[in-house]
């Protein structure tokens, strides 16, 4: 007999039929006679309850079937007496795959603390939350792909591996095969490569931007879905040192497309939520945040905001001299600090911001340049609860512009020449952006903390698992 998924078999409506599901003993209760087992397989939130006549099964067979324990369960569909659910399994055979000792698994009770259960993540898939935070994380992914697929977008590899650092998105983690307790010095006292893996310094990448610009000048829109990794020693709920990031690049357009662009695809992801996943939103909605479905459908349904960052400073130096306190200094130039992105989009405007045209020393090297000669076509989208979640800009498609920026910012120009050539031969206007895939996982489950949405974090001092 083939096994069917507790999704499927919680749909079924053939009562008196025999199935067999397999499983995860969630809770396990009754009495002398009946005995009633919660069995989840992770294809949906729902367990599936079996019940154990105990006139068909001796106690040697039930003393394994305890929280945790993995069955397989053949039996006959029923509808359901009990409150809660439509069907259930009345056990004709029962086989234990594998068994949890009571004493030492340690998913024994519920409502663990979210701090518990990152301690023991190879296990908390395992729970409500965890199940439904992983297959609204997969749902999110498939959504991506979705949507660039379908505007005609192509999914474009970048290298994880970099020799070079040319974005200066953040701080790199070093490649090496060499002995590190012997490591060989240059006359000079630097770091001799010339015998490591590459011959060169090399690091993992964080951002598969640069190589996504050569891709779009060549297939005209690409978009890249990857791992990406900053070894910046910020320890707080939005930062991730292994993160992932979705990079569309696109030939041909312009600021207020780059624009429309950002906005119609985040609102086409939250809007897949809504769709293909509300059983476990809901889940999420009563467990953690009685706002999330309604933050969701408002993001959905509301215009973004698109501010120039003067006029952004503006509204917060108002604010200030309203008797407004930040504990970072805000005027024009500086870097907006997240208490400033989360005061404009949750008490300002009350809805996301695209914040646009900012100052140039504060932005990449290649961000397109305004004529003012001091601001750059960056875009920042800035969530509710989250602050930034995607950031993006119109490229400096001029070659001598571009060249002037690498040279103000001494970037070294060995690392810089094949990005250059795009701009050598057949130059074009173009524009792209970075998701943060997990900061969009945060505002899709409401959780608080990044940890959370991502199986196996990676942050300063923890890589377990
Ligand atoms: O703003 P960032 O640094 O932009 C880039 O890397 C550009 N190359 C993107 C592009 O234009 N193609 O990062 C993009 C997004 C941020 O808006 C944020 O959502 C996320 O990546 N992000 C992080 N997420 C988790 N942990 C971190 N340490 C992150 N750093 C950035
Ligand atoms: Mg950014």
């Amino acid at each position: 007999m083939s096994r069917i998924e507790i999704k499927q078999a919680l749909q079924l409506t053939n009562y008196g039929a025999e199935i067999n599901v397999k499983g995860w003993v969630r809770t396990r209760r009754g009495n002398k006679n009946v005995q009633f087992i919660a069995l989840n397989d992770g294809s949906c939130l729902k367990n599936i309850q079996i019940v154990v006549d105990l006139q068909n099964f001796t106690d040697e067979q039930l003393k394994p079937i305890t929280t945790g324990a993995c069955l397989s369960v053949v039996g006959i569909l029923v509808k359901s007496q009990g409150a809660g659910q439509t069907v259930e399994i009345q056990a004709n055979k029962i086989e234990v795959y594998g068994t949890a000792e009571p004493e030492k698994y340690p998913l024994q009770k519920k409502g663990h603390s979210l701090e518990y259960l990152r301690e023991i993540a190879h296990l908390r898939p395992r729970t409500n939350t965890f199940g439904a935070v992983f297959r609204l994380r997969h749902n999110m992914a498939y959504a991506i792909h979705t949507y660039f697929h379908n505007h005609g977008y192509f999914y474009f590899h970048t290298p994880l591996i970099t020799g070079s650092d040319a974005e200066g998105a953040g701080q790199m983690f070093q490649v090496t095969t060499q002995d590190l307790s012997k490591i060989q010095l240059t006359e000079d006292g630097k770091v001799d490569y010339s015998n490591d893996f590459f011959g060169k310094q090399t690091s993992l990448t964080v951002s598969g931007q640069l190589e996504g610009e050569l891709a779009a000048l060549a297939l005209g829109k690409i978009y890249t879905f990857g791992p990406t990794f900053r070894a910046e020693n910020s320890n707080t709920p939005r930062h991730l040192a292994e993160f992932w990031m979705i990079e569309p690049e696109v030939a041909f357009i312009q600021l207020d497309e780059l624009m429309d662009l950002e906005e119609d695809f985040i609102k086409y992801c939250v809007r897949w939520a809504l769709d293909n996943c509300m059983e476990d939103l809901q889940f999420l909605n009563d467990m953690f945040d009685k706002t999330l479905i309604e933050r969701l459908r408002s993001v959905v349904d509301t215009e973004f905001v698109r501010l120039p960052y003067t006029e952004g400073i503006k509204i917060l130096e108002d604010a200030i001299a309203k008797g407004k306190k930040f504990e970072f200094p805000v005027y024009w130039g500086c870097d907006l600090a997240s208490e400033h992105e989360r005061y404009l989009v949750e008490e300002h405007f009350r809805r996301p911001v695209i914040m646009i045209n900012y100052p140039k020393d504060i932005k990449a090297f290649y961000m397109k340049q305004n004529d003012d000669q001091k601001t750059v076509q960056g875009t920042d989208v800035l969530f509710p609860q989250i602050g930034e979640i995607i950031g993006g800009s119109v490229r400096e498609e001029n070659y001598d512009k571009l060249m002037k920026e690498i040279e103000d910012r001494h970037i070294p120009m060995k690392d810089m020449w094949w990005y250059l050539d795009t701009r050598r031969f057949g130059s074009a206007p173009h524009a792209g952006f970075g998701l943060g895939f997990e900061r969009l996982m945060l505002f899709v489950t409401g959780m608080q903390n990044i940890r959370d949405v991502i199986p196996f974090p990676r942050t300063p001092k923890t890589a377990e698992f």
